[in-house]
């Protein structure tokens, strides 16, 4: 018999407690705090590794660990993925271009606490047909926020995302999802960005999780390169993503990773 504060629910998923809120404002913030920072870092001919080295020490002057350094042997504070890769893509010595569109996702640890997001940024001016992916991919995101309150379920967020992208005919990726995480960076459920209302397991208050829609303007499926961690789209369209970390509260959701700025939404513009 587990003790209150120890729940796991049947499906694995731990109920953690009004203090550990908490905890997670301070490492969303500061995750967020660091996308607000390196806005004015992404320009045409920057390069890709020089935002990571720059998010690096970032991390350690906050006096917090980088999650990813170290993380199945992955070696860098962040992901970068410009244009066709859809997630994981490894910061380089390649230089931005003028229209390129990117992701950068950071995961921080601040006194055992994980703080996950990301967002998109472009170098130089944006596209018209990437605005439009990068609205609609914000948009789902927190279409799929709005579903989230005790009762709901985790097929409810993944249905809202999904029906709203796919109204505007674009795909959402289904190779990859969103995740539990808290004192642990990737943990029970998954957290689907598709699926049927009513299915999945249901949410209950101190759940905490990301959701972090990939979609696609062309069709869903991706694949991985060589290297064995970049994501990219099979058709080289183009792709988008957000994520925030959340926390289900007794009334609905608290989100962890709101930009310090209110840039979240608008820093690609
Ligand atoms: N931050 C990513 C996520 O949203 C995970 C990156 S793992 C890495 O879950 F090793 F690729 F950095
Ligand atoms: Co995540
Ligand atoms: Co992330």
């Amino acid at each position: 018999m587990r003790s209150k504060d120890g729940r796991t629910t049947k499906d694995g998923i731990r109920i953690y407690q009004e203090a550990d809120f908490v905890g997670m404002h301070v490492a969303g913030k500061l995750a967020a705090q660091i996308l607000d920072d390196i806005g004015q870092h992404v320009f045409p001919g920057q390069t890709t590794g020089e935002i990571d080295r720059i998010i690096t020490n970032m991390v350690d002057e906050a006096g917090a660990k980088s999650a990813t350094i170290g993380y199945k042997g992955y070696q860098h504070a962040s992901c970068i993925s410009v244009n066709h890769v859809v997630c994981h893509g490894i910061p380089s010595d390649k230089k931005l271009k003028d229209g390129d569109i990117l992701n950068i996702d950071v995961t921080v640890i601040v006194d055992g606490w994980f703080g996950d997001t990301s967002r998109m940024f472009v170098a130089g001016k944006l596209p018209r047909k990437a605005e439009r992916l990068i609205q609609i991919t914000h948009d789902s995101l927190m279409k799929g926020i709005e579903a989230v309150k005790p009762g709901n379920t985790f097929g409810d967020i993944g249905h809202a995302i999904q029906s709203y992208v796919e109204s505007q005919r674009m795909s959402v990726v289904r190779d990859f999802c969103g995740h539990g995480l808290g004192q642990v960076f990737h943990a029970p459920p998954n957290v689907l960005h598709y699926g049927r209302p009513g299915t999945g397991p249901r949410l209950e208050e101190g759940m905490f999780f990301t959701i972090e829609p990939m979609v696609n303007l062309g069709r869903a499926e991706t694949k991985i390169l060589a290297d064995e961690w970049t994501a990219v789209t099979r058709d080289k369209s183009l792709s988008a993503q957000f994520e925030h970390s959340i926390g289900v509260t007794a009334d609905g959701f608290d989100i962890f990773t709101l930009s310090p700025g209110g840039k979240f939404d608008t820093s690609f513009r």
